[in-house]
């Protein structure tokens, strides 16, 4: 079975599947899954009497996640990943939600990991039950995995977090090195006022290290509908704060052109950062990334406003011949690149925790 590979009407080439395992998380990042209303829209006053007559609630809100029966299991997973990689997808990450609340996901990495033509498995995760993993992990073949990161301050951790984590995600990451993971990556989400003075502390932590850091700009894609563009530290603007402190050498991106990273050195070589700027440098023209729900729908956007489900012909009985031409038909219709910025932008409905980085 091969109908050809997934070639987009722009000439990009799909490589990279993402694969979101559930949508729940046991985190509530404030610009994913805010704890409560208050927190959705952390940088206005809760008691701002002109704009908030009625104060943000400070109640959790109540996400509804989907039931299990509409997660896609391993068995179809693994025959959506056999089916990809048949058509050239050599790359898969783990995402959810937080995809460590499922359980066996080691199972799940192994049956990957064996398909033909996949080269590379991660996994990215908020880190906080990595520990109990982490061995399993590393045995099922799970070679790269990125922890995200935002704050080494425990309680600027958990003011981004909603959750009090920070020891633990570093001693996940910690475990992660000591057992071979390698690249051991560290994102950090930057948001203005809230994590921006942790830059620098943070680039300290990862060359001490030999941590593989990167900044990302917030992007919106918040279940709060709070992200504002004033919110956003742009790539930038962090690199020439970065400058100030480190003598940084730009790392050539040609031997990987989908790379959304801007990689850079330190003149030490001590470590290494990258900035991820969707928002104010969009790299869409590479993108050769597709994305999966956790029930089952492709995205060929992170900022897809339609989804198209997959679900339905993976139990319907389909045939593989019958996915893969599906598949080819819906990477045709890729996005030229996402609207961020400009007057008809929409945000999804759908959060990164739907979505999977
Ligand atoms: N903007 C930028 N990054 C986000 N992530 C989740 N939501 C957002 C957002 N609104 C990040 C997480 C994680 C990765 C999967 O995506 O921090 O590192
Ligand atoms: Fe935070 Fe990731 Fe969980 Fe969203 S899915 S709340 S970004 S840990």
């Amino acid at each position: 079975m091969n109908v050809g590979e997934l070639r987009d009407s722009h000439g990009r080439v799909m490589r990279d599947l993402r694969i979101s395992i559930t949508d729940r998380c046991n985190f509530r990042c404030l610009y994913c899954l805010p704890e409560t209303e208050e927190a959705a829209n952390f940088y206005r006053s809760r008691f701002d009497a002109v704009r908030n007559p009625k104060p943000f609630s400070l109640e959790p809100i109540r996400y509804e996640w989907k039931p299990r029966d509409r997660l896609l299991t391993y068995e179809e997973i693994e025959r959506l990943v056999r089916v990809a990689a048949s058509l050239g997808v050599d790359k898969i990450r783990i995402t959810g939600g937080e995809p460590l609340l499922r359980r066996a996901v080691p199972e799940l990495i192994a049956r990957v990991a064996a398909i033909p033509g996949i080269r590379d498995v991660a996994m990215t995760t908020n880190g906080f039950l990595f520990a109990r993993h982490a061995e399993a992990l590393r045995k099922a073949g799970l070679k790269r995995v990125s922890f995200s990161m935002d704050s080494l301050d425990p309680s600027n951790f958990k003011k981004m977090t909603g959750r009090d984590g920070q020891a633990e995600v570093q001693q996940a990451i910690a475990q992660a090195q000591a057992l071979g993971f390698a690249p051991v990556k560290v994102n950090a989400v930057v948001i203005r006022g809230m994590n921006d003075h942790e830059i620098e502390p943070l680039v300290d932590f990862a060359r001490d290290r030999d941590l593989v850091l990167r900044f990302i700009e917030f992007m919106p894609l918040d279940s709060g509908h709070a992200w504002q563009r004033d919110l956003v530290v742009s790539g930038r603007e962090l690199l020439e704060r970065l400058r100030k402190r480190f003598d940084l050498v730009p790392i050539d991106a040609r031997a990987n052109p989908a790379e959304t990273a801007r990689r850079y050195a330190f003149a030490d070589g001590r470590g290494e950062i990258g900035i991820i700027a969707p928002v104010t440098e969009p790299f869409c023209g590479h993108c050769n990334r597709l994305r999966v729900t956790a029930d089952g729908r492709l995205r060929t956007c992170l900022f897809s406003l339609h989804e198209h489900d997959l679900m339905s012909l993976l139990r319907g009985g389909a045939p593989d011949a019958e996915i893969a031409a599906r598949l080819v038909e819906l990477v045709r219709g890729k996005e030229a690149g996402h609207r961020i910025g400009r007057a008809d932008f929409v945000q999804p409905a759908r959060t990164m925790s739907c979505i999977g980085g």
